[in-house]
């Protein structure tokens, strides 16, 4: 007999979890945070994507689609509070008030520590961290009205430092704390608040930037790259009712990567930063 080709989600999952609800992803036009939008469409929702990038989000949406999802694209920079109130604001009205929130957005690059910027150092701050504490502030009247739920992608640069990532390990970790903050003054008002730290997921612009992949699959224990399937169903896990008891938490869905701890990054990044640019 010919081997299934559902996707997973699809055959373990209710079709319709997410049916008549509404998901924004912030970097939602590409790689993990695209794969999550995917998933949610898969089981029903509709989705919003926001990110810097008009073409890139339309080719997105036109996959997005393809699920049968209702789909609003919209370009707005994280940075910019006032870009994403409006984004929200038209979400809300072609789809209607947001009940999981996702913030994926994110800048990285390998550099040594004395030889970042200042300013390069707080442009990842500024994307990773403010713009998400941007969404989840700009979002917080619809999430609270749906007794909603946010789901921060973070990094395990967040809690294992990892060389040329100090700047990437300051705002991941700050996102952390961030999630664990809006988890118990939010609480009250119903809504969840969690982290999900992706292991290296394969195809993404995350690996390409920072991983060696052979030395990256030394370490982990799983013996696969990530795809970003996974981090889509541990998304849906959190965002659905199957979790509804489950707020401040940072779920870890690496592989068992972070056993392994950072040497192997560490010596993949110098390679990463030694190489001439484009290769
Ligand atoms: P990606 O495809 O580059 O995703 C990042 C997205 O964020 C892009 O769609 C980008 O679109 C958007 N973005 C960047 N700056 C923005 C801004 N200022 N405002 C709005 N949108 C912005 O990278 P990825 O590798 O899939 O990473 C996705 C998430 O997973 C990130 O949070 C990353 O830290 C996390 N993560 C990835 C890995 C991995 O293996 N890839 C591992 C651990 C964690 P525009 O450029 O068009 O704005
Ligand atoms: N090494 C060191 N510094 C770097 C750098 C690198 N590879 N790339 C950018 N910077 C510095 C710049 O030099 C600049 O600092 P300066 O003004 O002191 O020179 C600062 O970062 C801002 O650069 P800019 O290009 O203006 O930023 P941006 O806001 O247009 O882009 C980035 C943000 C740099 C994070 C860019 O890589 C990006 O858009 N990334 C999104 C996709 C991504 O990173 N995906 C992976 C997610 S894991």
């Amino acid at each position: 007999m010919a081997p299934d080709s559902t996707p997973l989600v699809q055959r373990l999952l209710p079709l319709d979890l997410f049916q008549g609800k509404t998901v924004f992803v912030t970097g939602g036009g590409s790689g993990i945070n695209l794969g999550v939008a995917q998933t949610f469409a898969a089981l029903g929702a509709r989705v919003a994507i926001c990110g810097r990038t008009q073409a890139r989000l339309d080719a997105a949406a036109s996959e997005l689609r393809a699920h049968g999802a209702q789909v609003c694209a919209v370009a707005a920079d994280v940075r910019d509070y006032a870009a994403l109130e409006a984004a929200l604001a038209r979400s809300e009205a072609e789809l209607g008030q947001v009940d999981v929130l996702v913030c994926g957005a994110a800048g990285n690059f390998v550099a040594p520590a004395e030889r970042l910027s200042p300013n390069g150092f707080k442009s990842v701050i500024d994307i990773d961290l403010l713009g998400s504490f941007n969404a989840a502030r700009a979002a917080f009247d619809q999430l609270r009205r749906t007794r909603g739920c946010v789901l921060f992608i973070s990094a395990g640069m967040a809690y294992m430092p990892h060389a040329f990532q100090a700047h990437v390990g300051a705002a991941k970790a700050g996102i952390d704390m961030l999630m664990r903050n809006l988890a118990l003054e939010w609480g009250p008002h119903g809504i969840r608040c969690n982290s999900i730290v992706p292991g290296p997921i394969e195809g993404t612009e995350g690996v390409k930037r920072l991983f060696d992949a052979d030395t990256m699959l030394a370490g982990v224990p799983l013996g696969r790259m990530g795809t970003v399937d996974d981090i889509g169903r541990m998304a849906a896990v959190l965002a659905s009712p199957l979790a509804s008891y489950v707020t401040g938490c940072v779920v870890v869905c690496d592989g068992g990567q972070n056993l392994a701890g950072s040497a192997l990054f560490n010596a993949g990044a110098a390679r990463a930063l030694a190489a001439p640019a484009g290769a």
